[in-house]
């Protein structure tokens, strides 16, 4: 049998284990039945990202949810009713706690009665059986895998099937998600659960998703990597009508989210995490009159300032175009100065809306790609082997080099040392590389038997009391390393001035605030 518990370890990124370890001790110190569930199980089964965690408790998820409170995590969506809690660790891990449950549906999209229940239940009630598996964080039984429903075997045959016939009547908002989950995962519906989509929208109950449901799948859908892929999808089957009907028809700006999502997968590449369900939602309403756009984003429920943000990009791109194409002779360092503070979603918006504007353009790739991945590779461990201690001077000493290396000064690592030896007001040491033996020889035979020392020689010799052999090895080694992967968070250097990490904070709604209520819809 996998283990499990090994997988999760080595699939989740160090945040996520952190606040699974975090979460599993405090369920045991409630004595609380502890379930990872739903999308964090069928993406580890699949190997895709995992994205959130979803937990189940058997018993009150609030208590768990206290606990974690009172330990610094942020809680920023509890429904007592329901007994579900969404919280968001400092480290922007989001997750849930949520109660072992049964759903009792009356009608097509009302809101589901909820009783406690087993795990087992719990899993059997929800929506595809790649979604209803389970993996126990319970001692005892910690590491074993609950699936119920076969899930596993439908990952292998890249199946989506509901779990019984009336999943769709019960809960429509799942016939979006079935289009979502089918173009991402790249799984189809089995026959019997095409036959039930079918039917559901020829029954129409697609009209029956509530509009706070329909605005979190439209944000989760502009989440997707691929939203292009998802939107044409629900566009196939018509169901961008259930969002507005002129959106159907007009469709979204499908050429330009194309073009958005390029720049974001080089941005992403690079070690940016973007949050582009703003700039999204900007394409996907992109081609209906303005004041429609901003009908249609309210009633999806974005709120004031996210509406404002969304509808504000094109005049807040252009800002950004006219200063700098008005600046024609910006320099790295104006470069830095300017773009450092803009989102990086702006910058990524403005590539993809500017494409024509070459200089715009250069500045702005120089900025995301060049010069902060340079930010990110400050010589700080250089410097305190050194012996710099952190501290203001420390912060000086990088942001001064920050600058000499922005404006070109240095050609080689060994030069790029001796300027940080320099401005740490250290002795110049010799970096030169050890010239070759035949060289030497050849040298030797031209020299006289006991001539005066060389410059090089008159030098004081390096510092050996504060630099550390490592340090002392430095000058020979090469090109700085590429920025940190997507998934690691970049090495912060000490002190307020050094390296930001690469993503500002989204101007625009986020992925999160999109997902804030959005369990909501199911549990109603
Ligand atoms: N769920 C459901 N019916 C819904 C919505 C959600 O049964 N209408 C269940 C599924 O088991 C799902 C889980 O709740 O896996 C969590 O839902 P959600 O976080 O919306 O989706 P994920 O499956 O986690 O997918 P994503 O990667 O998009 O977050």
């Amino acid at each position: 049998m996998p283990d499990y518990i090994f997988m999760l370890e080595s699939r989740l990124s160090p945040e996520q284990l952190q606040a699974l370890n975090q979460v599993q001790q405090e369920a045991q110190e409630l004595s609380l039945n502890l379930y990872l569930v739903g999308g964090a199980v069928r993406d580890l089964m699949t190997g895709s990202p995992i994205r959130d965690l979803d937990f189940v408790v058997e018993g009150n998820p609030l208590r768990l949810a206290k606990r974690l409170e009172s330990r610094g995590v942020r809680r920023f969506a509890v429904d007592p009713d329901h007994r579900t809690a969404e919280l968001l660790l400092t480290d922007g891990v989001s997750l849930s706690v949520e109660m072992s449950r049964n759903e009792f549906y009356q009608s097509p999209g009302k809101p589901a009665q909820v009783s406690p229940a087993s795990i087992l239940e719990d899993l059997r009630r929800r929506d595809f059986t790649v979604n209803a598996m389970g993996i126990s964080l319970t001692p005892g039984s910690r590491g074993l895998l609950l699936d119920p429903t076969n899930g596993l075997a439908d990952i292998e045959s890249r199946e989506l099937r509901v779990l019984h016939n009336y999943s769709f009547v019960h809960d429509p908002l799942r016939l979006l998600r079935l289009v979502r989950f089918s173009t991402r995962l790249g799984f189809h519906p089995e026959p019997r659960t095409k036959e039930l989509f079918d039917a559901a929208l020829e029954r129409d109950f697609q009209y029956h998703i509530p509009l706070d449901a329909l605005g979190r799948e439209v944000a989760q859908v502009a989440g997707e990597e691929n939203s292009v892929a998802a939107l044409k999808a629900l566009a196939d089957y018509e169901l961008l009508e259930v969002v507005h009907p002129l959106l159907q028809k007009r469709k979204p700006d499908y050429d330009g989210l194309a073009k958005l999502q390029k720049y974001c997968q080089q941005a992403a590449a690079a070690g940016y995490r973007l949050d582009t369900v703003g700039l999204v939602l900007h394409y996907i309403v992109q081609r209906l009159k303005p004041r429609l756009q901003k009908q249609l984003l309210s009633k999806l429920g974005l709120r004031k300032a996210e509406l404002k943000q969304v509808l504000g990009l094109d005049k807040e791109a252009r800002r950004w175009v006219k200063l700098l194409g008005r600046r024609r002779s910006m320099g790295p360092r104006q470069v830095y100065q300017v773009l450092d503070a803009a989102a990086v979603e702006m910058l990524v918006f403005i590539l993809a809306e500017y494409s024509d504007k070459k200089k715009v353009q250069a500045k702005i790739y120089n900025f995301l790609f060049k010069y902060r991945p340079m930010r990110q590779r400050l010589p700080v461990r250089e410097l305190q082997l050194m012996g710099i201690q952190p501290g203001p001077k420390f912060d000086q000493i990088l942001e001064k080099y920050f600058e000499a290396q922005l404006d070109g000064r240095f050609r080689s690592r060994p030069q790029q040392l001796r300027y940080l030896r320099m401005l740490a007001g250290l002795p110049k040491t010799s970096t030169k590389p050890v010239k070759k033996e035949k060289e030497k020889e050849k040298e030797k035979d031209k020299k006289p038997a006991a001539g005066p020392a060389s410059a090089e020689t008159k030098q004081p010799p390096a510092a050996p009391a504060k630099l550390a052999p490592e340090a002392a090895s430095l000058g020979t080694k090469q090109a700085p390393k590429p920025p940190a992967p997507p998934s690691a968070p970049p090495a912060k250097a000490p002190g307020k001035n050094v390296p930001a990490p690469p993503a500002k904070p989204a101007r625009v709604p986020s992925r999160r605030s999109a997902k804030k209520l959005k369990k909501k819809s199911h549990r109603r």
